[in-house]
């Protein structure tokens, strides 16, 4: 089995690796992302372009990516499986080669993993995350407040097996999340829509 579990990290990591977000933004005529915001190339700093479309899409990619990864690994090859391209599609995600590993934070392709692997934890997910935006206008705080509570979410719903991975993907999430964090403590990290 380990043979091919190594298989299906790569193809999952390969897969988490087309940092949709750039692609996205050089197709619209936008520039590159890199140079604008925060200089990420997530769904939050390609909305600083101005272009929600680009942002939608690029939200709609990333998150596909990692539960497209997650659901071929499941049909073919079981749970394990799935675990395992769930974390490749997350770090080549966080680490794309193409990029010189230096890629994004991993928010949308966290909660694409979590939505293919257990459902009703990844719904709560994207719920957290949308009622903490809405209340506190602040989307890495939205994430981090849903990455801490993901493994609560996989255990009220019954998915004990997921949650190491979750714990890991989501410390992750805190250690890309860094900057942010220190802007927060600072509060000068920027509400959502005011640039
Ligand atoms: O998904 C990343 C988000 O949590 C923060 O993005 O561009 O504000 O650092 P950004």
């Amino acid at each position: 089995a380990g043979p091919a579990l190594a298989m299906i990290f790569v193809a999952g990591y390969l897969i988490g690796s087309i940092p949709f977000g750039l692609l996205v933004t050089r197709v619209f005529g936008l520039g590159d992302v890199r140079k604008i915001g925060s200089g990420n190339i997530g769904t939050t700093n390609v909305l600083r372009t101005g272009s929600k479309k680009a942002a939608a899409l690029t939200l709609l990619l990333d998150g596909g990516k990692g539960a497209v990864a997650v659901l071929i690994a499941m049909s073919m090859y079981g749970m394990l499986a799935a675990q395992v391209a769930a974390l490749g599609a997350f770090l080549g995600h966080l680490y794309p080669v193409w990029l010189r590993f230096k890629g994004g934070k991993g928010v949308a392709t966290f909660l694409g993993v979590i939505l293919a692997l257990h459902w009703p934890a990844g719904l709560l997910a994207c719920a957290t995350w949308l009622v903490t935006a809405f209340v506190l206008r602040m989307s890495s705080l939205a994430a981090l407040v849903a990455a801490a509570l993901v493994p609560v979410w996989l255990w009220v719903t019954a998915a004990e097996p997921v949650i190491w991975l979750a714990v890991c993907l989501g410390a992750l999430i805190f250690i890309k999340h860094s900057a942010n964090i220190a802007r927060i403590i600072s509060r000068t990290e920027p509400k959502i829509g005011k640039s």
